[in-house]
């Protein structure tokens, strides 16, 4: 791939990207409110029914406009337009990136009209076995309605769907029990299936590759379970897949009709909108589903079209850039106020992380700035309570992401209100902190001891400047949730591009895969001499005394 311009510090913007960030270092962001009192107008940006604040983040309009420089510096514009032209922006790997072929709706050919005919094909084989599920026309081998749906899957396979069917538990009335099972010790499969009718469940094995060791290892468990219980011929209606290895799911006995298509251009962290949202579907239903992917073009059409200083997942994008590579602020803390976004900051890790956690550039070369920032959350509320004290005096120090809903996502408005107040609250206090002045003063009005005043000052300062982004929209509904994660999938290809790297590709996980493999045997039986490392075999001497 011809990448011709100059990623991160060889880009020429990069030196007075530093000058800034020196000079706003040196100023609390309240003193920018102070200095701007129309700070919120110039630093927020609404679109597609998302309001981004950025006014706490510590930037004013010259740092603005210079980040701005650095994405035409990088090229971003010619990025983007060659991901949307299906050109290979995944090198290593030689492959398209059409995720966004995947919510585009009908007659938009996006992708080529042959990609386009694929998506909507399948879409639509998808969403009528989702519809036949939810529904209860497609029954079990003993003609039973399912009532519990079991994903299998990992990574990209797991985290999407399992995420939206928790976002969107509101919109699941009247569908069978969603459960997903990732992990392989076997846990979680066990802990679903003590209770699960084997007459009534169905089994969704979802793998890109269809070789995954984890998933592979849950599925074979799974089927082996209900073909102890319902006997082998019922395999097949027990069993859908998604992959892009028709072959293997074939072989693994799922039934023909219940088999589902993905392509080598749909990354695995990108794949919630194909047919690997298969448990989302059966779980929101079909309308649901379609608003979910209006959600996500709606912001593709946006990334596409509006000019950078509009732009929401650039701007979103290039604040994360001066966070990490000018500011110093390597972590970013996702903290949803609404609870059925738990699962949201999981998602992102995989997202943000195995996407950008690279360190050579797209030629090979070694990165020269830092990349991939470090995610981490919680739903919010539940933070306050456990990690927020670091954020407030620790000293690694963080930025921080607050997503918003205005209306509460269970009909609870009252209780919303306060979840509003909390993050309100924290990203005033997170800006503007406290100074030993002000902390001073309200000691000496409660009269305590002077000894005791100034014992108490430099633990109750708070810093403050802590930079956020408040995300607030209307309500988690299939559209916001749409939007959100193609807010933050865009951000992240932002991000690459300045830094230079290939978002696309993940060739860091499989040497553990490789080795997983190679360790099995000798896990198993260590007494055998496996041709293993002497620290792991002496090891594993103790894990066989001791597993008995
Ligand atoms: O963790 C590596 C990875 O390849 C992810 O990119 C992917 O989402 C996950 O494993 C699962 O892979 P598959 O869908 O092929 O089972």
């Amino acid at each position: 791939m011809n990448v011709t311009t100059s990623p991160g510090p060889a880009s020429g913007v990069w030196g007075k990207l530093q000058t800034q960030a020196a000079r706003l270092a040196a100023l609390p962001v309240r003193e920018l409110f102070e200095r701007d009192p129309r700070r919120f107008a110039r630093l927020s940006r609404t679109a597609e029914g998302l309001l981004m604040d950025f006014s706490r983040q510590r930037l004013d309009a010259s740092a603005l406009a210079e980040l701005l420089q650095l994405a035409e510096a990088v090229g971003l514009r010619e990025r983007i337009d060659a991901m949307w032209r299906g050109e290979h922006i995944n090198p290593t790997e030689d492959r398209a990136v059409l995720h966004i072929a995947l919510r585009q709706p009908p007659g938009a050919a996006l992708g080529g009209a042959a990609v386009e005919k694929l998506v909507m094909d399948e879409r639509a084989h998808m969403l009528d076995f989702a519809a036949g599920v939810r529904g209860g026309t497609i029954r079990g081998s003993a003609g039973a309605p399912f009532t519990l749906v079991v994903n299998i899957g990992i990574g990209g396979s797991d985290l999407g769907p399992a995420m939206g069917v928790q976002a969107l538990r509101a919109y699941t009335a009247g569908a069978p029990r969603c459960e997903f099972v990732s992990n392989i010790d076997g846990v979680h499969l066990a802990e679903v299936l003590e209770a699960a009718d084997p007459r009534t469940t169905l089994f969704i094995v979802c793998s890109k590759t269809f070789t995954t060791l984890e998933t592979q290892t849950n599925a074979r468990s799974a089927r082996a379970w209900l073909s102890a219980r319902l006997g082998a011929a019922a395999v097949p209606a027990h069993f859908a897949a998604v992959s892009v290895n028709t072959r293997a799911m074939d072989e693994f006995g799922v039934h023909p009709q219940y088999r589902f298509q993905m392509w080598d251009w749909v990354g695995g962290r990108y794949s919630v909108w194909s047919s690997i949202g298969v448990t989302l579907a059966i779980a929101v239903g079909r309308d649901n589903f379609l608003e979910f992917l209006a959600g996500g073009h709606a912001i593709d059409a946006h990334f596409r079209s509006a000019p950078w200083q509009q732009n929401l997942p650039v701007l979103m994008g290039l604040t994360a850039v001066w966070n990490n590579n000018f500011l110093n602020l390597p972590t970013l803390a996702v903290l949803p106020y609404d609870d059925s976004l738990r699962r949201f900051p999981a998602y992102l890790q995989q997202l943000t992380m195995e996407s950008n956690g690279k360190s050579v550039l797209l030629d090979g070369r070694p990165a020269e700035c830092q990349t991939a920032t470090v995610v981490w959350g919680e739903p919010a509320n539940n933070a306050q309570h456990s990690f927020f004290q670091l954020l407030h005096q620790g000293t690694p120090r963080a930025a921080l992401d607050f997503l918003l809903p205005a209306r509460s996502s269970c009909g609870n408005q009252p209780q919303q209100n306060l979840a509003i107040a909390s993050c309100l609250a924290q990203a005033e206090a997170l800006m503007a902190g406290q100074s030993a002045g002000t902390v001073r003063a309200e000691l000496e009005r409660q009269q305590l001891p002077p000894a005791r005043v100034a014992a108490l000052v430099p633990h109750k300062v708070d810093p403050g400047s802590r930079p956020s982004t408040i995300v607030l929209f209307r309500q988690l509904d299939p559209a916001t949730l749409g939007k959100l994660v193609a807010l933050y999938e865009h951000s992240v290809f932002t991000q690459s591009v300045v830094w230079g790297i290939d978002a696309f590709d993940q060739w860091g996980v499989e040497l553990g895969k490789k080795l997983t493999e190679q360790l099995a045997p000798a896990v198993e039986d260590p007494a055998a001499g496996h041709a293993a490392p002497a620290a792991v075999l002496e090891l594993l001497a103790t894990v066989a005394q001791w597993r008995g």
